[in-house]
């Protein structure tokens, strides 16, 4: 499919193809069916940023040189509840394409929401159900969210029915229940989850920082601040983790905090008392001004105390 040898693109930033309708999906993407290529797939939102390009990176090191990259580009009603941001989500198609050029992506699907609800958003009569996953954490604060997440994601994988799919580790618990879902319906795609890209001082990449004034942008950093105080403190065991986050997010001005979590990898409890070196996975959600943030990292609990990788779960 990919016609430009790989380190020829950043050098020519091939627009990808866009198709606006499933039948122009399926059409570009027949002569890659045809040849039995695997398809790498992204799915996004748009606003895209550095850390959607690692995304796309991600996947096209996952399917090689010649195989198609498909990024979709569609801001999913069903994930927003009334109130939310959904009228002021960012919307920038064309600085979205420039992205999905420099980053060798083939092809584009920015679909309208009738392409892909075609009954309406409210429509779709078979929904996947997130389960009790669904109803913690980011789903405590947003109850219908991950619903009208898997509802958007399996669609888009009956779409590009991809070999591979990438998701950020920032949107953690999204990756988890993405990962599930494959795995119970056996939808025959590998979900990858891929590293949160940082800013240097520790922020967390997300389309959504671009509502913090200069202010809250300064503010928002307790929450990376809190969770690798969380991840330092890691070697004295789960309640020293905890304790060590919480006190960074005590101490933040303009922060309000929605939940500080420590879990296990897969966003189960942990274990009243985990044995040394258990994974696990510290999480963090708060308001800063008006912007719902989250970030996470993972940590081993009680192995010594420097632990520094981001993992690649
Ligand atoms: O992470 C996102 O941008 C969205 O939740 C996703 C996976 C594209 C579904 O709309």
């Amino acid at each position: 499919m990919t016609t430009a040898p790989a380190d020829s693109r950043t050098d020519t930033r091939t627009r990808p193809a866009v198709a606006r309708t499933r039948a122009e999906l399926a059409e570009l993407l027949a002569p890659a069916r045809r040849d039995g290529l695997r398809v790498g797939f992204v799915p996004t939102m748009g606003a895209l940023h550095v850390g959607h390009a690692s995304l796309m990176a991600r996947a096209r090191a996952e399917v090689g040189a010649q195989a198609p990259v498909v990024v979709s580009v569609f801001v999913n009603p069903t994930q927003f509840a009334a109130g939310e941001d959904l009228d002021a989500y960012p919307r920038t198609l064309d600085a979205d394409l420039e992205v999905c050029a420099r980053e060798g992506v083939d092809v584009v699907y920015a679909p309208t929401v009738h392409d892909v609800y075609p009954d309406g958003p409210e429509g779709t009569v078979v929904r996947p159900d997130p389960g009790p996953l669904g109803s913690v954490l980011e789903g405590g604060s947003r109850p219908t969210h991950f619903g009208g997440v898997l509802l958007v994601v399996a669609k888009l994988f009956g779409l590009v029915r991809p070999d591979v799919a990438v998701f950020g580790q920032k949107d953690y618990q999204q990756l988890v229940l993405v990962r599930r879902m494959a795995a119970d319906l056996c939808l025959g795609v590998e979900v990858v989850g891929a590293e949160t890209v940082r800013e240097p001082d520790g922020l967390a990449l997300s389309s959504r920082n671009t509502y913090l004034d200069a202010e809250q942008r300064q503010q928002a950093l307790a929450l990376s601040r809190a969770l690798r105080a969380g991840v330092d403190a890691a070697g004295g065991g789960a309640a020293a983790a905890l304790a060590a986050a919480r006190a960074v997010l005590d101490d933040a001005p303009g922060v309000e905090l929605d939940y500080l979590a420590l879990t296990t990898p897969d966003l189960a409890p942990l274990d009243a008392d985990p044995p040394p070196g258990t994974e696990a996975r510290i999480l963090v959600a708060a308001r800063v001004g008006t912007t719902r943030l989250i970030d996470n990292l993972p940590l081993h609990l009680g192995a010594g105390p420097a632990q520094t990788d981001e993992g690649d779960r």
